[in-house]
């Protein structure tokens, strides 16, 4: 087990990279494998503990795929097989992007019922319901989903939750039904960056979709979808993390590589909280003049603000003035790293889906666990801004979604160092 050693008190200054979308990536590389009758060639693919897991699954169901630097290459599956096992479903939840896109292409597929994770139960009925809507059986048995169809046919939905709109069923149905019979038209769709990418990919490799980036997608069925070469989206929530890195340690840093209409919400808030963005043609200048102030942030589906971005934006208003509260709309039980921040000295009280966060003037180093992927992101950039040191374990979750995270903040200032126990 690995653990982060970070020095606080340090201010960040100069320029960070945003690598690809990791969300992006992992439906891309499933539409590649298992849609595609063709060679794709990803760029800008992040080189993450997730992709490696997607690439594992993949290849047991028969691709075969090289990671060189960013690119991935996706050989067509010849042999597919129709079974994505427990063992690697469990590692990533993400893995159910294989259920629509088998029963598509296979006419059937047995892939493991995902379990829950440390930010809610999260279902997958909406995943399911799709797939009937296009024809296929679905039935959930000894932890298993079995899905078959002869043909799936396109029909109209609506795929909504009490939560909103779903990324994941967005994809799996709209995966599935670009080689559906007829028209597809999910209404109530995910609108989030990566769900267009996934959309302009498919196209790409020459599905028929209408309505990329709004709430209706339609989609009409072709016969065949061939290999492309495609350049992946960068990371909305790893440039949201870095921005807030940047203005937590009250430094001056150059975010590089992404465009303001890929977080509208987060740029909107953080600019309300008092930090300054300069946006140019290739990413932000972030700054921060001025003392923070306490805000009020809803989280919502895109162009919402992100759950993803829920913990991030958490710890910069500990240290803001006054009192913010954050209300989590998405995965309503997202607040564990909230008791972590408070190890730090920070005032935050949980009530139901709602955190009050009563500003502090400083934060002081602790050793703190991650207990998801964002909650680690919260607590080194917290980590950076508190006096004294912070020692952060459970770091795997940490390289589940952040490229070479303490390499690019070190290179900007920070003094982060990584330990095996
Ligand atoms: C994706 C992201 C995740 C992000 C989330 C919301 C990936 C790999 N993961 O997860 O980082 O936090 O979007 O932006 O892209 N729901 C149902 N039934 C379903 C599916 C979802 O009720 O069948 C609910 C969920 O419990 C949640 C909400 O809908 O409350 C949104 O979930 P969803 O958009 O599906 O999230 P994921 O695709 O799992």
């Amino acid at each position: 087990m690995e653990r982060l050693i970070i020095r606080g008190g340090t201010k960040l200054e100069g320029t960070i990279p945003v690598s690809g979308c990791k969300n992006a990536v992992l439906p891309i590389a499933v539409a590649a494998a298992i849609l595609g009758d063709g060679v794709s060639v990803l760029h800008n693919v992040p080189n993450l503990t997730d992709v490696r897991t997607l690439r594992a699954v993949l290849e047991g169901l028969g691709a075969t795929i090289k990671l060189k630097d960013s690119t991935l290459y996706i050989e067509p599956i010849n042999h597919l097989e129709y079974e994505a096992p427990y063992d690697l479903v469990r590692k990533m939840r993400a893995s159910i992007y294989v259920l629509g896109p088998l029963v598509a292409k296979l006419g059937k597929a047995k892939v493991s019922f995902p379990g829950g994770c440390a930010i809610g139960p999260r279902p997958i009925d909406l995943h399911i319901r799709g797939l009937e809507h296009l024809g296929a059986e679905v039935v959930v048995q000894e932890g298993y989903i079995y899905a078959q169809a002869e043909h799936l046919v396109g029909t109209e939905m609506y795929l909504t939750g009490q939560h909103g709109p779903s990324v994941g069923a967005t994809a799996n149905v709209m995966m599935a039904a670009t080689l559906a019979q007829g028209t597809t038209v999910i209404r109530g769709a995910a609108r989030e960056p990566h769900i267009s990418d996934l959309a302009r990919f498919l196209s790409a490799m020459g599905a028929d979709i209408d309505g990329i980036g709004t709430s209706v997608l339609t989609i009409r069925g072709v016969k065949q979808l061939r290999g492309t070469e495609y350049t992946v989206i960068s990371d909305d929530i790893e440039a949201g993390t870095f921005i807030v890195a940047g203005a937590i340690t009250r430094g001056d840093v150059y975010v590089k590589g992404i465009t303001p209409q890929q977080i509208p919400a987060i740029s909107e808030k953080i600019v309300e909280a008092g930090v300054e963005l300069d946006w140019d043609d290739n990413g932000v200048r972030v700054t921060t003049p001025r003392e923070i102030r306490g805000i009020d942030v809803a989280t919502a589906p895109f162009p919402g603000f992100p759950t993803d971005m829920q913990a991030q934006i958490m710890g910069m208003l500990c240290l803001a003035s006054g009192t913010s509260i954050i209300s989590e709309n998405v995965h309503t039980d997202r607040f564990i790293h909230a008791a972590e921040l408070n190890r730090m000295g920070a005032d935050i009280m949980l009530d139901g889906g709602k955190a009050i966060i009563n500003g502090v003037p400083g934060l002081s180093g602790a050793p703190v666990m991650a207990s998801d992927l964002r909650a680690g992101a919260v607590l080194v950039a917290a980590g950076m801004a508190a006096s004294g040191e912070t020692v952060l374990s459970r770091v795997y979750h940490l390289d589940r979604g952040y490229e070479a995270i303490e390499k690019k903040l070190n290179n900007v200032g920070a003094n982060i160092t990584r330990v095996k126990d």
